[in-house]
């Protein structure tokens, strides 16, 4: 039996009522049992700094930490302006600096997100691939989890009541625990 897969979540959104934190909470909740998925809240990390960066706060030295810790990451990202809200890309900014101290080096990793729109955050998952290019994450290609619609799938205590959104965030959980062993070989 192999070790149980560590799988760190993060949402792009520090709004209590994000749809992107529902469908994290919805992909722990589908965590099949070989791996367990621990949610880092963003809230409190600082505005990324260069002039700062050789001193992390301990919010950044225990996001560091989380990051290293985990097998694999997966992200939740809304869509803000066609593209990714500030708070996900400060995250992944802070993750990897200072230079040659990159936190998601060589990570298996898979995106997802959540809008009220008819696209489903897709702008932004294309910009979010962008950049993990460089941080040298290695993104699952699919399945390709858009969550449209959000407002009609998450109910109003945030949890993900659309049987269909529900099955393609397992689906998602899955392939990222079978990419992950892959990558481990
Ligand atoms: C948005 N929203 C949005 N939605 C979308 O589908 N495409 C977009 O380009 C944008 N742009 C945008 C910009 C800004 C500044 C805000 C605040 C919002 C709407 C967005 O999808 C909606 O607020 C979601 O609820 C945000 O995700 P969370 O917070 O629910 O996870």
């Amino acid at each position: 039996m192999p070790n149980k897969l560590s799988i760190l979540g993060l949402a792009g959104s520090l709004r209590q009522g994000s749809y992107n934190r529902a469908i994290l909470r919805a992909a722990k909740e589908l965590t099949p049992p070989e791996a367990e998925l621990t949610i880092f809240d963003l809230e409190g990390l600082p505005l990324f700094n260069q002039d700062l960066e050789q001193q992390p706060t301990e919010k950044v030295q225990a996001y560091k930490a989380a990051l290293r810790a985990a097998d694999a990451i997966l992200i939740a990202t809304p869509e803000y302006n066609y593209s990714i809200p500030g708070v996900l890309k400060n995250a992944l900014d802070v993750a990897s600096r200072p230079y040659g101290d990159n936190a998601l080096d060589g990570k298996p990793a898979a995106i997802m997100g959540a809008s009220p729109g008819l696209l489903g955050t897709a702008r932004s998952q294309y910009h979010l691939r962008q950049s993990c290019v460089f941080l040298n994450l290695h993104l699952l290609n699919r399945p390709e989890v858009m969550v449209a619609h959000a407002h009609e799938k998450v109910d109003a205590q945030g949890r993900v009541t659309d049987a269909t959104t529900r099955e393609k965030i397992a689906e998602l959980v899955q392939a990222l625990v079978v990419w992950t062993r892959k990558l481990q070989g």
